[in-house]
């Protein structure tokens, strides 16, 4: 018997490199490879990457760097680049680093059977990073019926139409397409059938869903359905897009039973100058007032936020603006970035003075006010009792088992680990920076 070829594969980035990457492992190993956990047992080493800031790329060529080694020790390892870096380079990796194999773009992780068999087969370097149209798209969809968890990615839509002026992702992910209804239903069932209690609706802007006159139904008419699915017990959705936050959509919030009480709902900046050279769509107060609404639809729902510090032109007063509207919000959590220049884009070409050290310490600034917040989010949850939903082993390997609340925080507690797929409810006794643990409340 030949022995089994193998598979390395690193994933970087969001959760829609997550779920293609899914796919790059069911392709591999339909013809043949099983995956290691190990790059120096692989004779394939792949590298799923993301390219929405520079920080995040480089460290690609970083790792790419220390896998250069095994190749060099071994002449037949496989190299190959996927992904959003994969498809912003394109041939140009091929050119720049000699010792890599293969490129696959983002519309072409299909094609990676066929690639890796050319370049065994012929020792030809190869890529492929076209842009695929709608109807061989709507063919490719991520989709898988089947899971072995508790908690699961559906994928509803792909790419972006809106063109924030920093952001890569237009160009890199191509254009928006959103999948037909009836095939995420048919998905979200089958899961469900298989013992999935939770489904996340994926997608870079999941509430403009449907909004290019391609579906028949709405994003939030959408959600409904899934509730109506037996044996899902919770919803969740991201990632969302202020502007096309509809009314509609935030009413679900107070109608819909298994809809988490948690919305991302990033907000990127507080001032209405850089919101607007962001080409973000909406004001502060346009923001404010859907966050209003949220809220009064569903008293008990936390936010959280992405946001952009140090925008080209960035002001103090535009910094102020923004550290104001987190103190009016109250995010239960914020994931904060320093402005990176990104190619192709239109930020990239606006006049940049702002002096690396002003946006760190801007920067500083925010993590400070911010983790005040969060820090009373969490201490308001302690000596309370939440229901959980069970996913499994803690992670932390001692034994516990772990869930979340509705508001996405992970609860590790002492528990039987048949209790994974139920909701139990758990009495908080600490909470830590990125976990509460708990006891179960027996009844
Ligand atoms: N620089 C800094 N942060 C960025 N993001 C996207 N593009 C950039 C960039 N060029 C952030 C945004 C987005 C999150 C995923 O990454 O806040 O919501
Ligand atoms: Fe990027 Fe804006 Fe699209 Fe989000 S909505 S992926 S930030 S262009």
């Amino acid at each position: 018997m030949p022995m089994e070829k193998r598979f390395f594969l690193e994933t970087f980035g969001c959760q829609m490199n997550v779920v293609d990457s899914e796919r790059i492992v069911d392709l591999l190993q339909g013809i043949g490879y099983g995956q290691v956990a190990e790059p120096a047992d692989a004779d394939l080493i792949l590298l799923n990457t993301c390219a929405v800031r520079d920080k995040a790329e480089r460290k690609v060529y970083g790792h790419l760097g220390r896998y250069k080694p095994l190749k060099d020790e071994n002449p037949a390892l496989i190299l190959g680049i996927g992904g959003c870096v994969a498809q912003q380079e394109g041939e140009k990796l091929l050119t720049k680093l000699p010792y890599l194999d293969l490129v696959f773009g983002t519309h072409n992780v299909h094609k990676l059977p066929e690639m890796v068999r050319a370049v065994e087969n012929n020792r030809v370097r190869c890529h492929e990073t076209e842009f695929l149209d709608r109807e061989t798209r709507l063919q490719l969809f991520p989709t898988r019926t089947f899971a072995d968890t508790v908690t699961r990615f559906v994928t509803v839509m792909q790419g972006c139409d809106n063109f924030c002026s920093y952001c890569v992702v237009p160009h890199v992910r191509g254009r928006e397409i959103s999948r037909p209804s009836a095939e995420i239903l048919h998905e979200v069932r089958q899961l469900a059938a298989s013992g999935v209690r939770e489904v996340t609706l994926i997608g870079q802007n999941v509430n403009s869903y449907g909004c290019k006159g391609e579906n028949e139904m709405s994003f939030a008419r959408l959600l409904a359905e899934v509730d109506g699915i037996e044996g899902i017990e919770r919803i969740r959705f991201t990632t969302s897009h202020p502007k096309d936050l509809s009314d509609e959509l935030i009413d679900c919030f107070g109608s819909l039973k298994k809809l988490c009480n948690h919305i991302h709902l990033p907000v990127q900046s507080g001032a209405d100058r850089i919101l607007n050279l962001m080409n973000r769509g909406y004001t502060r107060e346009q923001y404010l007032a859907k966050v209003l609404r949220l809220q009064t639809v569903c008293p008990d729902i936390r936010l959280t936020s992405d946001i952009i510090v140090g925008f080209p032109g960035e002001t103090e007063e535009d910094f102020a603006a923004t550290l104001s509207l987190m103190e009016q919000v109250r995010y239960a959590d914020v994931f904060s970035f320093i402005y990176s220049p990104r190619p192709g884009t239109a930020a990239a070409g606006l006049p940049d003075t702002l002096n690396p050290a002003v946006r760190q310490v801007r920067f500083d600034r925010l993590l400070t006010q911010q983790e005040e917040i969060s820090r009373s989010w969490r201490e308001a949850d302690q000596g309370r009792v939440f229901e959980v939903l069970v996913e499994g082993e803690s992670r932390q390997g001692n034994g516990q088992i772990f869930g979340r609340t509705t508001w996405n925080r992970i609860v590790n507690f002492e528990g039987d680990r048949s209790l994974a797929g139920s909701l139990v409810p758990v009495r908080i006794s600490r909470v830590y920076r990125n976990s509460h643990l708990g006891k179960l409340v027996e009844n």
